[in-house]
């Protein structure tokens, strides 16, 4: 089965959540919550403490803001162009450093390779759908970390928990289907990890992290050193 995609629909979900108030993707007490979250996995021995990091699907920027607040050089990439003025906006009213960019982070063709020392998932693989898309953003997170650099994931995982998800689930697929698009790719963890591995990376650590949302596979992975 080939499933059909629709990326660049995020631009319009932007749209209407800021017309509807939220604060970026998720609602104010969401991203405070996901914040939090990330805090502590990034305490973890495995991830970077300073450095480029790009966050691939950073929407409007409420990671990215976060994380340059704690001192690495942050970029972001999104599809939708709306977000992406968004978190323009919100970076000058902050007062900090991060630059956001426009683009697809299946090719991320905008950026060298070997330039980052850290990828972000930003929760945007989860939207990636099919062996050949998924292949391709994590190849592409491959080929822009440095050698020995790390991508971090964050993406959702197992059977679906909440309404939200489980409405349109086919568990065959393991997709969410809106109408006719496949908009979510929820997997297991040990499919997830070996789509890591397959694209070169090595795992360093994982584990589920259970929220009241849904499952979470928190995954950090090296690009090893050329031999
Ligand atoms: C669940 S949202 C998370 C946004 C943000 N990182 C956060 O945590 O608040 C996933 C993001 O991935 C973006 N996205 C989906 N497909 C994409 C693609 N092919 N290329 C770039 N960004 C994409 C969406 O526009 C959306 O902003």
């Amino acid at each position: 089965v080939t499933l059909q995609t629709n990326y660049p629909g995020h631009d319009r979900q932007y749209r209407l959540r800021r017309e509807a108030g939220q604060s970026g993707w998720d609602t104010a007490d969401g991203i405070a919550a996901t914040l939090t979250e990330l805090a502590r996995e990034f305490d973890s021995p495995h991830t970077p403490k300073s450095g480029d990091l790009l966050e691939m699907g950073c929407g409007a920027g409420d990671l990215s803001l976060f994380l340059a607040s704690r001192g690495y050089n942050v970029t972001g990439v999104d599809i939708s162009p709306f977000a992406i003025e968004w978190a323009r906006e919100k970076t000058a009213e902050a007062g900090i450093q991060a630059s956001f960019h426009v683009g697809d982070v299946r090719d991320l063709a905008a950026f060298a390779d070997a330039s980052f020392d850290l990828v972000l998932d930003g929760q945007c693989l989860h939207c990636i759908i099919g062996e050949e898309d998924r292949t391709a953003f994590l190849r592409s997170a491959y080929r822009v970390l440095r050698p020995g650099g790390v991508l971090h994931l964050r993406t959702m995982c197992g059977d679906p928990r909440t309404p939200g998800l489980q409405d349109g689930f086919d568990a065959e697929t393991r997709c969410q289907i809106r109408g006719s698009v496949a908009v979510r790719y929820v997997g297991y963890p040990d499919v997830i990890a070996h789509e890591v591995e397959a694209a070169g990376f090595e795992i360093r650590e994982q584990r589920i992290l259970r929220t009241t949302g849904e499952d979470m596979l928190i995954l950090d992975a090296v690009k090893g050193a050329p031999q």
